[in-house]
Protein backbone atom coordinates (compact mmCIF):
# COMPACT_ATOMS: atom_id res chain seq x y z
CA UNK A 1 0.00 0.00 0.00
CA UNK A 2 1.16 3.44 -0.79
CA UNK A 3 2.36 5.72 2.33
CA UNK A 4 -0.19 8.33 0.70
CA UNK A 5 -2.93 6.04 1.10
CA UNK A 6 -1.65 4.80 4.67
CA UNK A 7 -1.85 8.45 5.25
CA UNK A 8 -5.00 8.68 4.34
CA UNK A 9 -6.24 6.16 6.35
CA UNK A 10 -4.90 8.34 9.46
CA UNK A 11 -6.15 11.64 8.84
CA UNK A 12 -9.48 10.43 8.32
CA UNK A 13 -9.42 8.87 11.69
CA UNK A 14 -8.34 12.36 12.95
CA UNK A 15 -10.69 14.03 11.16
CA UNK A 16 -12.36 16.68 13.52
CA UNK A 17 -15.90 14.76 13.49
CA UNK A 18 -14.30 11.90 14.04
CA UNK A 19 -11.98 12.93 17.10
CA UNK A 20 -15.38 15.10 18.64
CA UNK A 21 -17.35 11.62 17.98
CA UNK A 22 -14.40 10.39 20.57
CA UNK A 23 -15.24 12.77 23.43
CA UNK A 24 -17.60 10.67 25.83
CA UNK A 25 -15.66 7.68 25.10
CA UNK A 26 -12.47 9.46 26.34
CA UNK A 27 -14.23 11.05 29.29
CA UNK A 28 -15.46 7.68 30.43
CA UNK A 29 -11.74 6.31 30.24
CA UNK A 30 -10.19 9.53 31.87
CA UNK A 31 -13.21 9.37 34.74
CA UNK A 32 -12.31 5.16 35.02
CA UNK A 33 -8.31 6.18 35.57
CA UNK A 34 -9.00 8.91 37.35
CA UNK A 35 -11.68 6.88 39.57
CA UNK A 36 -8.04 4.15 40.11
CA UNK A 37 -5.56 7.13 40.94
CA UNK A 38 -5.15 6.06 45.06
CA UNK A 39 -6.61 2.18 44.20
CA UNK A 40 -2.28 1.66 45.38
CA UNK A 41 -2.69 4.33 47.94
CA UNK A 42 -1.77 7.52 49.10
CA UNK A 43 -0.05 9.57 47.63
CA UNK A 44 0.09 8.47 43.77
CA UNK A 45 2.51 9.28 41.37
CA UNK A 46 0.03 11.46 38.98
CA UNK A 47 2.20 11.13 36.09
CA UNK A 48 2.36 7.22 36.38
CA UNK A 49 -1.19 6.41 37.23
CA UNK A 50 -3.24 9.05 35.17
CA UNK A 51 -1.47 11.45 32.51
CA UNK A 52 0.20 8.87 31.15
CA UNK A 53 -2.24 6.14 30.98
CA UNK A 54 -4.77 8.09 29.81
CA UNK A 55 -3.46 8.72 25.78
CA UNK A 56 -2.38 5.42 25.64
CA UNK A 57 -5.62 4.19 26.44
CA UNK A 58 -6.79 6.84 24.01
CA UNK A 59 -4.59 5.40 21.30
CA UNK A 60 -5.58 1.83 22.00
CA UNK A 61 -9.20 2.94 21.52
CA UNK A 62 -8.39 4.38 18.57
CA UNK A 63 -6.74 0.97 16.89
CA UNK A 64 -9.92 -0.86 18.13
CA UNK A 65 -7.76 -3.07 20.29
CA UNK A 66 -9.88 -5.23 22.99
CA UNK A 67 -9.90 -4.45 26.16
CA UNK A 68 -8.44 -7.31 27.46
CA UNK A 69 -5.70 -6.67 25.34
CA UNK A 70 -4.96 -3.32 26.75
CA UNK A 71 -2.63 -3.55 29.76
CA UNK A 72 -0.47 -5.87 27.45
CA UNK A 73 -0.12 -3.43 25.15
CA UNK A 74 -0.09 -0.21 27.47
CA UNK A 75 2.93 -1.80 29.64
CA UNK A 76 4.97 -2.46 26.16
CA UNK A 77 3.97 1.02 25.09
CA UNK A 78 5.24 2.85 28.07
CA UNK A 79 8.89 0.93 27.29
CA UNK A 80 9.22 3.01 24.54
CA UNK A 81 7.73 6.51 25.65
CA UNK A 82 10.22 6.20 28.82
CA UNK A 83 13.40 5.35 26.71
CA UNK A 84 16.66 6.50 28.35
CA UNK A 85 19.86 6.03 27.21
CA UNK A 86 21.03 2.80 25.26
CA UNK A 87 20.66 0.26 27.75
CA UNK A 88 17.09 1.35 27.15
CA UNK A 89 16.96 1.09 23.69
CA UNK A 90 18.32 -2.11 23.84
CA UNK A 91 15.62 -3.22 26.03
CA UNK A 92 13.39 -2.66 23.88
CA UNK A 93 14.23 -4.44 21.49
CA UNK A 94 12.01 -7.67 22.63
CA UNK A 95 9.18 -5.29 23.61
CA UNK A 96 8.79 -3.87 19.56
CA UNK A 97 8.94 -7.63 18.38
CA UNK A 98 6.10 -8.86 20.84
CA UNK A 99 4.33 -5.81 19.76
CA UNK A 100 4.65 -6.39 16.17
CA UNK A 101 3.93 -10.06 16.63
CA UNK A 102 0.77 -8.64 18.36
CA UNK A 103 -0.04 -6.38 15.66
CA UNK A 104 0.09 -8.59 13.16
CA UNK A 105 -2.43 -10.76 15.37
CA UNK A 106 -4.93 -8.47 15.40
CA UNK A 107 -4.49 -7.56 11.62
CA UNK A 108 -5.75 -11.65 10.97
CA UNK A 109 -8.55 -11.13 13.17
CA UNK A 110 -10.15 -8.39 12.06
CA UNK A 111 -9.04 -9.89 8.55
CA UNK A 112 -11.88 -12.86 9.61
CA UNK A 113 -14.18 -10.92 11.81
CA UNK A 114 -14.01 -7.44 11.21
CA UNK A 115 -14.24 -4.81 13.94
CA UNK A 116 -13.45 -0.78 14.69
CA UNK A 117 -10.77 1.29 14.79
CA UNK A 118 -7.62 2.08 12.60
CA UNK A 119 -6.90 -1.69 12.61
CA UNK A 120 -10.45 -2.57 10.75
CA UNK A 121 -10.24 0.04 8.71
CA UNK A 122 -6.62 -1.24 7.23
CA UNK A 123 -8.26 -4.42 6.98
CA UNK A 124 -10.99 -2.59 4.85
CA UNK A 125 -8.38 -1.02 2.97
CA UNK A 126 -6.69 -4.29 1.94
CA UNK A 127 -9.80 -5.99 0.40
CA UNK A 128 -10.03 -3.25 -1.92
CA UNK A 129 -6.86 -4.01 -3.17
CA UNK A 130 -4.53 -2.07 -1.02
CA UNK A 131 -1.63 -3.99 0.63
CA UNK A 132 -0.65 -3.11 4.27
CA UNK A 133 2.96 -4.55 4.94
CA UNK A 134 3.50 -5.24 8.31
CA UNK A 135 5.60 -3.06 8.35
CA UNK A 136 3.47 -0.28 7.57
CA UNK A 137 1.27 -1.31 10.24
CA UNK A 138 3.62 -1.24 12.62
CA UNK A 139 5.68 2.32 11.83
CA UNK A 140 1.44 3.59 11.27
CA UNK A 141 1.17 2.61 15.14
CA UNK A 142 4.59 3.72 16.10
CA UNK A 143 4.13 6.96 14.74
CA UNK A 144 0.53 7.59 17.04
CA UNK A 145 2.32 6.56 19.61
CA UNK A 146 5.85 8.55 19.49
CA UNK A 147 4.12 11.05 18.34
CA UNK A 148 1.08 11.57 20.53
CA UNK A 149 1.44 9.89 23.72
CA UNK A 150 4.40 11.35 25.81
CA UNK A 151 3.69 14.77 24.53
CA UNK A 152 -0.08 14.28 25.77
CA UNK A 153 1.56 12.94 29.16
CA UNK A 154 3.75 16.29 29.64
CA UNK A 155 0.76 18.34 28.80
CA UNK A 156 -2.16 16.65 31.29
CA UNK A 157 1.06 16.73 34.17
CA UNK A 158 2.18 20.21 33.35
CA UNK A 159 -1.38 21.59 33.45
CA UNK A 160 -2.33 19.24 37.02
CA UNK A 161 0.53 21.05 38.44
CA UNK A 162 -0.15 24.59 37.49
CA UNK A 163 -3.61 24.14 39.04
CA UNK A 164 -2.59 22.13 41.90
CA UNK A 165 0.09 24.80 42.62
CA UNK A 166 -2.11 28.17 42.31
CA UNK A 167 -5.78 27.46 43.70
CA UNK A 168 -7.21 30.42 42.27
CA UNK A 169 -7.20 29.19 38.73
CA UNK A 170 -8.11 25.95 39.87
CA UNK A 171 -11.14 27.89 41.48
CA UNK A 172 -11.97 29.54 38.15
CA UNK A 173 -11.73 26.50 36.41
CA UNK A 174 -13.70 24.49 38.98
CA UNK A 175 -16.56 27.39 38.79
CA UNK A 176 -17.31 26.44 35.35
CA UNK A 177 -15.83 23.41 33.15
CA UNK A 178 -16.78 25.00 29.81
CA UNK A 179 -13.85 27.34 30.29
CA UNK A 180 -11.45 23.86 29.94
CA UNK A 181 -11.41 24.11 26.22
CA UNK A 182 -10.14 28.23 26.90
CA UNK A 183 -7.60 26.95 29.85
CA UNK A 184 -6.40 23.69 27.84
CA UNK A 185 -4.98 26.29 25.28
CA UNK A 186 -3.06 28.29 27.19
CA UNK A 187 -1.79 25.49 29.45
CA UNK A 188 -0.31 24.34 25.53
CA UNK A 189 1.20 27.73 25.84
CA UNK A 190 2.70 27.88 28.95
CA UNK A 191 3.84 24.42 29.31
CA UNK A 192 4.93 24.77 25.50
CA UNK A 193 5.37 20.60 25.87
CA UNK A 194 6.74 20.77 22.37
CA UNK A 195 10.03 22.78 22.26
CA UNK A 196 10.84 23.12 19.02
CA UNK A 197 10.10 21.33 15.59
CA UNK A 198 11.82 18.59 13.52
CA UNK A 199 14.65 20.88 11.78
CA UNK A 200 14.04 22.88 8.68
CA UNK A 201 15.86 24.15 5.79
CA UNK A 202 16.12 27.65 4.03
CA UNK A 203 14.48 27.92 0.71
CA UNK A 204 16.36 31.03 0.13
CA UNK A 205 18.36 34.07 1.73
CA UNK A 206 16.58 36.13 4.10
CA UNK A 207 17.13 37.90 6.72
CA UNK A 208 15.10 37.40 10.12
CA UNK A 209 14.74 39.24 13.16
CA UNK A 210 18.38 40.95 12.29
CA UNK A 211 19.86 37.66 11.61
CA UNK A 212 20.72 36.55 7.72
CA UNK A 213 20.22 33.22 6.58
CA UNK A 214 21.90 31.60 3.35
CA UNK A 215 19.89 29.34 1.12
CA UNK A 216 20.28 25.95 2.68
CA UNK A 217 20.78 26.55 6.10
CA UNK A 218 19.78 24.18 8.78
CA UNK A 219 17.40 25.92 11.85
CA UNK A 220 15.39 24.56 14.24
CA UNK A 221 12.32 26.82 15.15
CA UNK A 222 11.83 27.27 18.75
CA UNK A 223 8.22 26.99 19.40
CA UNK A 224 8.58 27.69 22.91
CA UNK A 225 10.33 30.92 22.25
CA UNK A 226 7.50 32.08 20.05
CA UNK A 227 4.88 31.06 22.29
CA UNK A 228 6.68 33.26 24.45
CA UNK A 229 6.92 36.58 22.52
CA UNK A 230 5.15 39.48 23.57
CA UNK A 231 4.43 40.22 19.96
CA UNK A 232 2.09 37.54 19.59
CA UNK A 233 0.93 36.95 23.32
CA UNK A 234 0.77 40.02 25.61
CA UNK A 235 2.33 39.81 29.31
CA UNK A 236 3.37 36.04 27.78
CA UNK A 237 5.43 35.48 30.94
CA UNK A 238 1.76 34.87 33.09
CA UNK A 239 -0.64 32.26 33.38
CA UNK A 240 -3.82 33.90 31.90
CA UNK A 241 -6.19 30.92 31.74
CA UNK A 242 -9.04 33.25 29.73
CA UNK A 243 -5.88 34.14 27.44
CA UNK A 244 -8.11 34.93 24.16
CA UNK A 245 -6.99 34.86 21.84
CA UNK A 246 -4.31 32.47 22.16
CA UNK A 247 -1.60 32.83 19.25
CA UNK A 248 0.90 30.00 19.87
CA UNK A 249 2.50 27.48 18.02
CA UNK A 250 2.55 24.80 20.21
CA UNK A 251 1.59 22.21 17.67
CA UNK A 252 3.56 23.40 15.15
CA UNK A 253 2.54 25.26 11.91
CA UNK A 254 2.59 24.36 8.09
CA UNK A 255 2.79 21.12 6.57
CA UNK A 256 3.96 19.37 9.70
CA UNK A 257 1.13 20.68 11.78
CA UNK A 258 0.66 18.04 14.30
CA UNK A 259 -2.14 15.52 13.08
CA UNK A 260 -3.08 14.82 16.75
CA UNK A 261 -4.13 18.61 18.18
CA UNK A 262 -7.87 18.14 18.14
CA UNK A 263 -7.47 14.58 20.23
CA UNK A 264 -4.88 16.14 21.95
CA UNK A 265 -6.84 18.82 23.10
CA UNK A 266 -9.90 16.47 23.83
CA UNK A 267 -7.85 14.77 25.96
CA UNK A 268 -6.56 17.77 28.11
CA UNK A 269 -9.58 18.98 28.98
CA UNK A 270 -11.54 15.37 29.60
CA UNK A 271 -8.21 14.45 32.14
CA UNK A 272 -9.11 18.01 33.86
CA UNK A 273 -12.72 17.46 33.87
CA UNK A 274 -12.53 14.17 35.16
CA UNK A 275 -9.89 14.58 37.64
CA UNK A 276 -10.81 17.42 39.65
CA UNK A 277 -14.36 16.51 40.05
CA UNK A 278 -13.54 12.95 40.78
CA UNK A 279 -11.08 14.42 43.79
CA UNK A 280 -12.00 17.44 44.78
CA UNK A 281 -9.76 17.83 47.25
CA UNK A 282 -6.59 16.77 45.37
CA UNK A 283 -3.41 18.10 46.45
CA UNK A 284 0.32 18.10 45.75
CA UNK A 285 2.02 15.62 48.23
CA UNK A 286 5.39 17.14 48.30
CA UNK A 287 6.45 21.03 47.95
CA UNK A 288 6.22 22.42 44.96
CA UNK A 289 10.10 23.20 45.22
CA UNK A 290 10.73 19.11 45.06
CA UNK A 291 8.67 18.91 41.91
CA UNK A 292 11.68 18.37 38.59
CA UNK A 293 11.06 19.31 35.01
CA UNK A 294 13.10 17.34 32.75
CA UNK A 295 16.35 18.44 31.78
CA UNK A 296 17.10 17.20 28.67
CA UNK A 297 16.05 19.79 25.61
CA UNK A 298 13.00 18.59 23.73
CA UNK A 299 10.30 17.70 25.23
CA UNK A 300 9.28 19.58 28.68
CA UNK A 301 7.70 17.79 30.87
CA UNK A 302 7.37 16.35 34.41
CA UNK A 303 8.90 12.67 35.04
CA UNK A 304 6.94 12.37 38.60
CA UNK A 305 3.90 14.01 40.06
CA UNK A 306 3.14 12.76 43.91
CA UNK A 307 -0.63 13.77 44.76
CA UNK A 308 -2.62 13.29 47.38
CA UNK A 309 -6.25 13.65 48.92
CA UNK A 310 -4.56 13.52 52.42
CA UNK A 311 -4.13 17.51 52.74
CA UNK A 312 -6.98 19.73 52.62
CA UNK A 313 -7.01 22.87 50.71
CA UNK A 314 -5.57 25.76 52.38
C1 LIG B 1 -0.03 18.07 23.76
C2 LIG B 1 0.03 17.20 22.79
C3 LIG B 1 0.78 17.39 21.50
C4 LIG B 1 1.67 18.37 21.13
C5 LIG B 1 2.15 19.58 21.96
C6 LIG B 1 2.09 18.07 19.77
C7 LIG B 1 2.97 18.85 19.03
C8 LIG B 1 3.34 18.59 17.75
C9 LIG B 1 4.21 19.44 16.96
C10 LIG B 1 4.85 20.73 17.44
C11 LIG B 1 4.33 18.87 15.73
C12 LIG B 1 5.08 19.45 14.54
C13 LIG B 1 6.54 19.11 14.58
C14 LIG B 1 7.32 19.77 13.46
O1 LIG B 1 6.83 20.67 12.77
O2 LIG B 1 8.47 19.42 13.29
C15 LIG B 1 3.55 17.63 15.74
C16 LIG B 1 3.45 16.75 14.68
C17 LIG B 1 2.75 15.56 14.75
N1 LIG B 1 1.91 15.13 15.75
FE1 LIG B 1 1.59 16.08 17.51
N2 LIG B 1 1.47 16.93 19.35
C18 LIG B 1 0.65 16.48 20.36
C19 LIG B 1 -0.20 15.38 20.33
C20 LIG B 1 -0.33 14.52 19.29
C21 LIG B 1 -1.23 13.36 19.26
C22 LIG B 1 -2.21 12.98 20.37
C23 LIG B 1 -1.00 12.72 18.08
C24 LIG B 1 -1.62 11.46 17.54
C25 LIG B 1 -2.11 10.48 18.25
C26 LIG B 1 0.02 13.46 17.37
C27 LIG B 1 0.51 13.14 16.13
C28 LIG B 1 1.39 13.90 15.40
C29 LIG B 1 1.92 13.51 14.11
C30 LIG B 1 1.59 12.22 13.37
C31 LIG B 1 2.77 14.55 13.69
C32 LIG B 1 3.58 14.61 12.40
C33 LIG B 1 2.82 15.34 11.35
C34 LIG B 1 3.66 15.49 10.09
O3 LIG B 1 4.89 15.45 10.15
O4 LIG B 1 3.04 15.68 9.03
N3 LIG B 1 0.39 14.55 18.14
N4 LIG B 1 2.94 17.51 16.98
Amino acid sequence: MSRIRLRDIVDEAFRRRAVLDMEPRILAIAEELAGELFMEGSPADLVDRYARTLPLSVICELLGLPLEDRPKFTAWASGFTRLTGTIGLLSLIPKILAMRRYLEQRLEAARQNGGTGLVAELVRVEREGGRISRDEMVAMVFLLLLAGHETTTHLISGSVYELLRTPSLRDWLEEDWSRAGLAVEEFLRFISVVQFSKPRFVRKDVELGGVRLKKGDKIMPMLAAANFDPQANRCPEKLDLARKPNRHLAFGTGIHFCLGHQLARLEGVCALKALFRRWPKLALAVDESEIEWRRRPGLRGIDHLPVTIARQRQ
